[in-house]
């Protein structure tokens, strides 16, 4: 069994494609001092997004590499690498990162970089994950924090948080009800993380004790 990452105060780099309210739920965590990390810069494929400015407001680096901008994804990959590398980050944390990560990305930041799920993987990878659950009728979903592999929503599972789906839900009303727990998991998983107390092996995550 492998330990995920020594007990330190994590640097993280936050990838975000849009809104950023779960960048923000952490960055409140880290304020709370309830999560021990600094977030050294925020990336986003999206040049416009929202995250970008909540970023600035904070005083966090805001950095948008746009994918249009460069030849292919390893050619867009390694220019994320490069900045990665460049702020010695530990962690590459991603919060609405509407995108599928590479084989590049992945090699230099293999199971260090984690994302943010809503729906109980591995039901509903992918786009629309609240809408999937509702035209499937279950009577639970949640959110999933995991790491990333190659796969789409794929990578071994750390953390879960199950909510019920009621029967006068839509996508918007079972979304926010989702969305109010991946602000808590989220950093959460990271605290653990942080703790030293994330192990792997395989797929299995464990969680030891102090
Ligand atoms: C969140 O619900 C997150 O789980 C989801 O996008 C939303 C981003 O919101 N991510 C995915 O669906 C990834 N497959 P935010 O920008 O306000 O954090």
């Amino acid at each position: 069994m492998k330990q995920l990452m020594t007990a330190r105060q994590l640097k993280l780099a936050v990838l975000a494609s849009g809104r950023g309210s779960n960048f923000d739920a952490i960055c409140r965590a880290i304020e709370r001092k309830d999560l021990n990390a600094q977030i050294l810069v925020l990336i986003s494929d999206q040049p416009q997004a929202p995250a970008l400015a909540k970023a600035t407001a904070r005083g966090i680096e805001a950095l948008p590499i746009n994918p249009r901008d460069y030849s292919g994804r390893d050619a867009y990959e390694e220019r994320l690498v490069r900045e990665l590398e460049a702020r010695q980050v530990d962690l590459v944390v991603l919060a609405g990162y509407m995108r599928l990560v590479g084989k590049v990305f992945l090699k230099a930041y293999e199971h260090r970089v984690l994302n943010i799920h809503p729906a109980l993987l591995p039901s509903f990878p992918g786009l629309n994950a609240q809408q999937q659950a509702l035209d499937y009728g279950v009577k639970f979903s949640g959110c999933t924090v995991h790491l990333v592999d190659e796969g789409m929503d794929t990578g071994p599972i750390i953390m879960q948080r199950v909510v019920p789906v009621l029967d006068d839900d839509d996508q918007e009303t079972l979304s926010q009800r989702i969305l109010k727990e991946e602000h808590e998991l989220y950093w959460q998983a990271l605290q653990l993380i942080a703790e030293g107390r994330v192990w792997i092996e395989g797929r299995r995550v464990v969680v030891k004790a102090d």
